[in-house]
């Protein structure tokens, strides 16, 4: 639990690398373009007084706020604290309290069952070791009680994104595996093994830019992963070829109908129910 003694030097090298990543840029434009997703899965969950609910790598707080005001109990967590400060100035304005812990998603400081709804919105999936992060999330889960996810799925437009920005870097050590694995409901069904009944269903997010050249513009000067590679890549020229083939990859993307212009961009919406009878 949640002791910085159980890890080597390489793991908090990768939390470390992680946090930093995330915090570059306006991260709050990028948590805008998520919400809907957060508001999908709160409105699947319905959340309400007297429930636990804990959000993992909350960002701002776009679960974590929704459920909030529906009166649950809500705790949020991330590895990046940058975040907290604007989720405090959200959850005030909403005229809600929620509670947040600076905590890696691998290494809950939290009881067993000590929650009815463990959710993640586009977060937990980043998380390095994907068994030690779903079997914390299914630890602090009551028996009866529910985890929620949206996760990307490896055929959206994220998952392009993620894998031209780490064709042009090292793998990182400690990863287990892509990321996107959390987006297959098989790898999941693995993941948390027979103790959960999983329903997954595949939904899309609409990112609403003129063209490919706007979103990549966008994502460059918001998005902390890209602005990190942006500034680190070597030599610097490296980032006009990247930046190339990013657009043309999201151009394959972009759609026009009665929504307008925009990318729809895939996830798995997830309800996973911890069987046995609610204690
Ligand atoms: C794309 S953002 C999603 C944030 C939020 N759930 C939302 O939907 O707006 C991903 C978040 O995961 C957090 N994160 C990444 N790895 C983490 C880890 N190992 N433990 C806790 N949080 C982590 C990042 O700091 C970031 O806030």
């Amino acid at each position: 639990m949640n002791s910085d003694t159980r890890y080597t030097r390489t793991d908090q090298d990768v939390r470390e690398v992680n946090r930093t990543m995330w915090s570059y840029g306006e991260y709050r434009h990028v948590a805008d373009l998520l919400r809907p997703g957060a508001v999908e899965l709160v409105g699947r969950l319905r959340p309400g007084p007297g429930t636990r609910h804990l959000d993992v790598a909350t960002g701002n707080g776009n679960v974590a706020l929704l459920s909030a005001q529906r009166g649950a109990d809500v705790q949020g967590l991330d590895l990046t604290d940058e975040f907290f400060p604007e989720a405090r100035e959200r959850a005030e304005r909403a005229g809600v309290t929620i509670g947040l812990h600076r905590c890696d998603a691998e290494d809950l400081p939290f009881a067993d069952a000590s929650f009815d709804l463990v959710t993640s919105t586009y977060g937990v999936q980043f998380a390095p070791g994907h068994d030690a992060a779903a079997g914390e999330m299914a630890r602090v889960c009551k028996t009866g009680g529910r985890v929620g996810m949206c996760n990307w799925t490896s055929r959206s437009w994220t998952a392009h994104f993620q894998e031209i920005l780490s064709s042009y870097f090292p793998s990182p050590a400690g990863h287990q595996g892509q990321p996107m694995l959390w987006g297959d409901e098989g790898y999941l069904a693995e993941l948390f093994g027979p103790d959960f009944e999983i329903i997954a269903e595949r939904r899309h997010l609409w990112y609403p830019f003129a063209d490919a050249e706007a979103l990549v513009a966008f994502f460059e000067s918001c998005f902390g992963p890209c602005i990190a590679a942006r500034t680190s890549i070597s030599p610097p020229g490296r980032w006009a070829e990247l930046r190339a083939e990013m657009v043309e990859m999201t151009r394959s993307f972009v759609r026009s109908d009665d929504r307008g212009t925009g990318v729809p961009v895939e996830y798995l919406l997830v309800v996973a129910r911890k069987k046995g009878d609610r204690s």
